[in-house]
């Protein structure tokens, strides 16, 4: 696995999420902090995610050779250096004006997967022609339009992304209090655009319309609160890629999504942006695990912040997580080199935690790892 060096400007970006949190905040204007760091409704979600790791704890075995510490694994037949990816995270140009094409670029520096959102700030093209080499994966917004949706994703699968992640859980945005009380949606600033502006589909609407105005011809497709499971099946004929489903929680939807040959789920809250009071990632995932086995990959995300945190996951039948803030902090502080530096310290973590557990390879970890306490 290629090291990052640490140079003089990497040497400034914090390794304590505590202290990307802190810096990030010292950088973005105080609403766009609160966007990228709040939860819906009261919080008690986006708090539960971390209090979920808190509650499960390893049991190390010793005297073990652990000299040699691998990380890399396979998810669908595709390999990759750690069971790490960078999250969807929508309208990177709030936090730096490289936005996407920084994080994709790190990440494949690192040869870890970008999931790239549908509300990008740079196009879904840009983002592929930036980081060439990559593994990138479409997550998609399923737009209130098929011809759109369909759109979306050829033109994903044309530009060499290696899967589509449909994220199941907003059939409508949650309910951000604290955004609102600040009257802040970076999306109707407009920040969100790239992918809608160049889309053919969207570019005859806006014709038919004679409106200029891209967000406000957005606004009426941006979310399709009527989504169904015909839906996915009809993206599954569209593309040839692997389909994901992100954001499932209840045992059902994933036995669902077997039923319907969906290739992987993401478990997961949105980062407790969604529903408040709904259960935490981690709590959901041995439910899953238990109901769907081995018939698909399950990736988990909201609340990993650590090495141990990636090991609880893999350990409750996670296959993979995905990091959300910690690299949007990091992408903050330092662009490119920021995303990085977070990469690289999350893998060292991750590689110190198996060697301190008595493990020496991703495939090594399993549920004996782990042990529920009462919090
Ligand atoms: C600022 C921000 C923007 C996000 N944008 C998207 C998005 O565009 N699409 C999506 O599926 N999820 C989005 N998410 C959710 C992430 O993909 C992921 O589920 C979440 O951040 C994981 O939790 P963590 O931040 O605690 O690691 C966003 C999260 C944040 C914090």
């Amino acid at each position: 696995m290629s090291k990052v060096e640490v140079n003089e400007h990497t040497r400034s970006i914090p390794i304590r999420f505590k202290d990307l949190e802190y810096q990030a905040k010292q950088l973005l204007e105080e609403k766009v902090f609160v966007y990228a760091e709040s939860g819906a409704g009261n919080e008690e979600t986006l708090n539960d995610n971390r209090k979920a790791f808190n509650r499960w704890k390893i049991t190390p075995r010793f005297l073990k050779d652990v000299s040699e510490v691998t990380l890399n694994t396979m998810i669908n037949g595709q390999a990759i250096a750690a069971p790490i990816f960078l999250a969807p995270v929508g309208m990177q140009g709030i936090a730096h004006p490289d936005g996407e094409l920084a994080s994709a670029k790190a990440a494949a520096s690192q040869g870890i997967p970008f999931v790239s959102s549908t509300v990008s700030s740079y196009s879904l093209e840009d983002i592929a022609n930036a980081s060439d080499n990559g593994n990138r994966w479409f997550q998609l917004y399923y737009p209130n339009d098929v011809k759109l949706a369909t759109s979306f994703v050829k033109r994903a699968e044309a530009a060499g992304y290696g899967a589509i992640v449909i994220t199941v859980d907003m059939p409508f945005i949650g309910n951000r209090e604290r955004d609102r009380s600040n009257d802040y949606s970076p999306f109707l600033q407009g920040s969100g655009i790239a992918n809608y502006a160049v889309d053919p589909v969207f570019q005859q609407y806006m014709q038919a319309k004679q409106n200029p105005n891209i967000v406000e011809e957005m606004l009426p497709y941006f979310y399709r609160p009527a989504l169904q499971w015909e839906d996915i099946d009809h993206i599954r004929k569209a593309v040839d890629l692997p389909i994901y489903l992100k954001g499932i929680l209840h045992p059902d939807d994933a036995e669902q999504a077997v039923n319907h040959g969906i290739d992987g789920i993401v478990v997961s809250n949105h980062g407790g942006r969604q529903l408040d009071g709904c259960i935490a990632s981690l709590d959901a995932l041995p439910f899953i695990k238990d109901r769907v086995k081995d018939k698909l990959p399950i990736l988990l995300d909201s609340g990993v912040r650590s090495g141990p945190d990636i090991v609880k996951a893999l350990a409750l039948g996670a296959d993979a997580i995905l990091l959300g803030r910690p690299y949007l902090y990091g992408l903050t502080i330092a662009g490119e080199a920021g995303v990085e530096q977070v990469l690289h310290n999350i893998i060292h973590d991750l590689k110190t935690t198996l060697a301190l557990s008595g493990i020496t390879s991703i495939q090594e970890v399993n549920g004996s790892l782990v042990q529920k306490i009462d919090k």
